[in-house]
């Protein structure tokens, strides 16, 4: 091949290349209705939640306990404390303040949250038990940060408490946003 049409096979390889790459990032903006919700104690998982928004550029919503959690309250080494109670009682649902979504514009929803106790914390029951209604329908992906514990175990404890909600595999973060995007559009 001589120069000028190699030249010319790199120009068309870029031009094609960027062409799928605005194509690809159109199509999820106008397709993916998409919102991520999260609720956060002490800033990681709003870390992730904006990592997931970069991804998705979904609008971000924190839920909110009408009580705020004190550093007495997540004390998991007591057994009295408010989040190993609700690790105990899981029929308990602690009240969140109300949300601004319209579920009507929304099909995807992302629910990030830590994982505590192994499992999703009770605020996260609480969304999804105050919105079930809204939530029907929708694709929901599960997202979490952990010390340690892998996102398989409030996959597991998601899809038992909430069979009827569409609750896709989940993932911990933070993740490369290559691998977040694999698990979105796999
Ligand atoms: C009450 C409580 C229970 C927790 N339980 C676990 C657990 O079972 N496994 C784990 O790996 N991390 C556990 N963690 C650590 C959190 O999941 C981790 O620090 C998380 O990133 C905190 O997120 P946040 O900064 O958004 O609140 C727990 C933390 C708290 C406060």
């Amino acid at each position: 091949m001589n120069i000028f049409k190699y030249v010319l096979a790199m120009t068309v390889a870029i031009a094609m290349s960027c062409g799928n790459t605005v194509q690809a990032q159109t199509k999820n903006d106008s397709n993916m209705k998409t919102v991520v919700v999260y609720f956060t104690h002490s800033g990681n998982t709003e870390l992730a939640a904006k990592q997931v928004a970069e991804v998705t550029g979904a609008r971000m919503i924190r839920l909110l306990p009408e009580q705020p959690y004190s550093s007495e309250d997540v004390d998991w080494v007591n057994e009295q404390s408010r989040c190993t109670q609700e690790h105990l009682n899981q029929s308990l649902r602690p009240a969140i303040k109300p949300i601004d979504i319209d579920f009507a514009k929304v099909d995807t929803v992302f629910v990030g949250f830590p994982i505590w106790w192994h499992e999703e914390p009770a605020v996260i029951r609480t969304f999804l038990d105050n919105y079930s209604e809204q939530l029907k329908g929708k694709v929901i992906f599960p997202f979490c940060t952990s010390y340690e514990s892998p996102m398989s175990e409030a996959d597991a404890t998601l899809k038992k408490g909430y069979p009827a909600l569409k609750i896709r595999k989940g993932i911990r973060l933070p993740a490369k946003s290559e691998e977040i995007k694999k698990w979105i559009f796999q």
